[in-house]
């Protein structure tokens, strides 16, 4: 039984880079400096576990937004688009591009026209690539560390472990078919608490907690200046303020996600595969 073993494990391990070998020829898994995705070519990146695809996403009548979502579609055939660098000013179809400069800036561009950029700068040697949280990242090579990624950045959504900080704002979509930014904000304010605002032209106001009541009589701490809140693997989302909640199905690490929904509520979804 021993010497079984000893045998089974190199086998599995050479068939598991074989795969990876193939999917790469397929679709690139890094972004190198001087080089660009192309929205003609359809060209994107694809997390190592192959659970999430970055790449441009048609929302319109040849309009495209550069965006990061489940590589599984839906059961409708619909995508879930859990990031978007340009929601508000979506590019053509045609030219557009994600390009990595030498420099290290990442620039989105319509016809020649930069559209979205990560005014990001370096002289060290970098890659994009899109890890298996779903976190895009431009790695510096030598010292390990991002120059810029995804996750500091989120639009109506946050995944597992994306940390959701005094300096990141979700915004909801406008409509379930109009993904550019809405009505809704979640945010923590200035007394430390997180909180969902509603803010149109001509109305600004929060809604939750209660704006009636104080912050202890909401159950929330203002006293934690750090203001950090995630959701972790299994389903549970904790927030300095001392607001927590735990999803029904807590417990099995299944695909989640937090999104701040058009309607202005929160929801966790869970993925079933079953359907
Ligand atoms: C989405 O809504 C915005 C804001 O109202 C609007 O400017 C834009 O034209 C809409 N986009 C689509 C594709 O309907
Ligand atoms: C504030 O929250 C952080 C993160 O949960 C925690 O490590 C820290 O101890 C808290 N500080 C206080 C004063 O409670």
């Amino acid at each position: 039984m021993h010497l079984l073993l000893v045998f089974l494990l190199p086998l599995i391990t050479l068939h598991y880079s074989t795969q990876v070998a193939n999917a790469s020829s397929f679709s690139p898994s890094v972004l190198t400096q001087g080089s660009s995705l192309f929205v003609k070519k359809n060209d994107h990146l694809v997390s190592p576990n192959r659970v999430f695809t970055a790449g441009f996403h048609k929302i319109g009548q040849n309009a495209y937004c550069f965006a990061i979502w489940f590589s599984k579609p839906m059961y409708d055939g619909k995508l879930t688009l859990v990031w978007m660098a340009n929601r508000d000013t979506p590019v053509n179809g045609q030219r557009s591009r994600f390009s990595l400069s030498k420099t290290g800036n990442l620039v989105l561009t319509d016809v020649g026209k930069g559209i979205w950029m990560s005014n990001t700068q370096t002289t060290s040697r970098l890659q994009l690539q899109l890890l298996d949280s779903g976190n895009l990242v431009l790695t510096q090579l030598e010292k390990k560390s991002y120059l810029w990624q995804s996750f500091s950045f989120p639009t109506d959504t946050l995944l597992p472990n994306q940390p959701f900080t005094k300096d990141t704002v979700l915004v909801s979509s406008r409509s379930s078919t109009n993904l550019s930014s809405g009505f809704y904000k979640l945010y923590f304010g200035n007394d430390n608490v997180i909180r969902l605002l509603y803010s149109n032209n001509e109305v600004t106001s929060v809604y939750w907690p209660q704006p009636w009541l104080l912050s202890w009589q909401a159950g929330r701490s203002p006293y934690n200046n750090s203001r950090n809140a995630f959701l972790d693997l299994k389903g549970c989302f904790q927030s300095t303020d001392d607001f927590k909640f735990t999803t029904i199905d807590h417990g099995v690490s299944l695909q989640r996600r937090l999104t701040l929904d058009v309607d202005g509520n929160i929801r966790v979804y869970s993925l079933n595969e079953k359907r």
